[in-house]
């Protein structure tokens, strides 16, 4: 059986083909980037029109298939941005009705988490989610999947790529900022903001503005990947610690960096947990995970008509 999946939440438009043997025979993307800074909806909603035809036809030469080969049409069905995730929901559906296929509406942020168990040895792990517009802690709990802790305000990307935006190094600023950090060696005193199991960025993003000029851009960087990386690392080992689990999980655009990475290790290590991290192509967002979690749904039957396939912007994970 083939899954095709379209990920469409927000700046990437992806499609990605998986088959029941957990091979991922394509994983195709094309990324709407702005140098000014920030994404513009209706210009992401453009993005995502126009290179759907090329990501499609990519997308199967690449798993040297027919779309008459497809089984199942799966796609985000949220959460994400309205605009964006409309585009891939209208091919998703027009595929769905061409080809005569069922139509399969995942939720992103699990998908996140399910392609990291089909990549991986990782059974039950807990998931540090960290991306654009989401900062999540992830696991399946007592028959569904629950959120231990996650941000109360911005996702930890929005946060760095607003800073950027600020400093006027461009979008998306995640990759900047983790090169110039590495250059930075002083630490700057920043609020280290976590409530409970949750984290703050809004008041750490003012301070560091204000930061701005007075100090070497190299050690805010340095500063700011220290403190909030630290932040979420505490809420996430207290949630391995209440939960009992052993594994760690890193999904999500902001697990690219390399310091978190390694921060990830440490903490996992000094309490005899295995970390798994990803290849890049599956931190970010990406069809493949799309397809496999639809795969999945499936086989449970989780079907949609056209009428059910509506997107769901706001949809949170612990409602699945
Ligand atoms: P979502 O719908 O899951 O919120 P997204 O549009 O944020 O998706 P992702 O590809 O998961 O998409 O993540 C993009 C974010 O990851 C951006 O905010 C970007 O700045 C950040 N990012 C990418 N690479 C790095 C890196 N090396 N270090 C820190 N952040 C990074
Ligand atoms: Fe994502």
């Amino acid at each position: 059986m083939i899954s095709l999946g379209i990920e469409s939440t927000a700046h990437t438009f992806g499609i990605g083909i998986v088959n029941e043997k957990k091979q991922v025979l394509a994983n195709v993307r094309n990324s709407y980037s702005n140098p000014q800074g920030g994404m513009i909806p209706n210009e992401l909603a453009e993005h995502h029109i126009s290179v759907f035809k090329q990501v499609f036809k990519e997308a199967l030469a690449r798993a040297s298939i027919k779309a008459k080969d497809i089984d199942i049409i799966s796609f985000s069905q949220g959460p994400g941005i309205g605009h964006a995730l409309r585009v891939g929901a209208v091919f998703a559906r027009s595929l769905a009705l061409l080809l005569d296929k069922p139509l399969i509406g995942v939720n992103h942020c699990i998908a996140h988490l399910e392609i990291g168990k089909m990549l991986t040895e990782a059974k039950d792990p807990v998931l540090l989610y960290v991306s654009g517009a989401n900062t999540q802690i992830i696991a399946f709990e007592s028959g569904k999947y629950r959120i231990f802790g996650e941000t109360l305000d911005m996702g930890l990307g929005n946060f760095l790529d607003t800073f950027a935006r600020e400093a006027g190094i461009g979008f998306p600023g995640g990759p900047v900022i983790d090169k110039l950090a590495q250059k930075g060696s002083n630490y700057i005193e920043l609020p280290y903001v976590i409530k409970g199991m949750d984290i703050s960025l809004g008041g750490i993003l003012t301070n560091l503005k204000s930061k701005l000029n007075k100090y070497p851009l190299e050690d805010l960087c340095y500063s700011l990947q220290e403190t909030v990386f630290s932040m979420i690392l505490e809420a996430t080992e207290r949630a391995m610690a209440h939960t009992g689990k052993n594994e760690l999980l890193l999904g999500g655009g902001v697990a690219c960096n390399r310091r978190l990475q390694e921060m990830a290790r440490i903490m996992a290590e000094e309490r005899n947990a295995k970390c798994y991290v990803l290849p890049n192509e599956f931190n970010v967002d990406n069809g493949a995970m799309i397809a496999w979690l639809g795969l999945v749904n499936y086989k449970k039957g989780n079907q949609l008509t056209i009428e059910e396939s509506k997107i769901k912007p706001y949809w949170r994970t612990d409602e699945v």
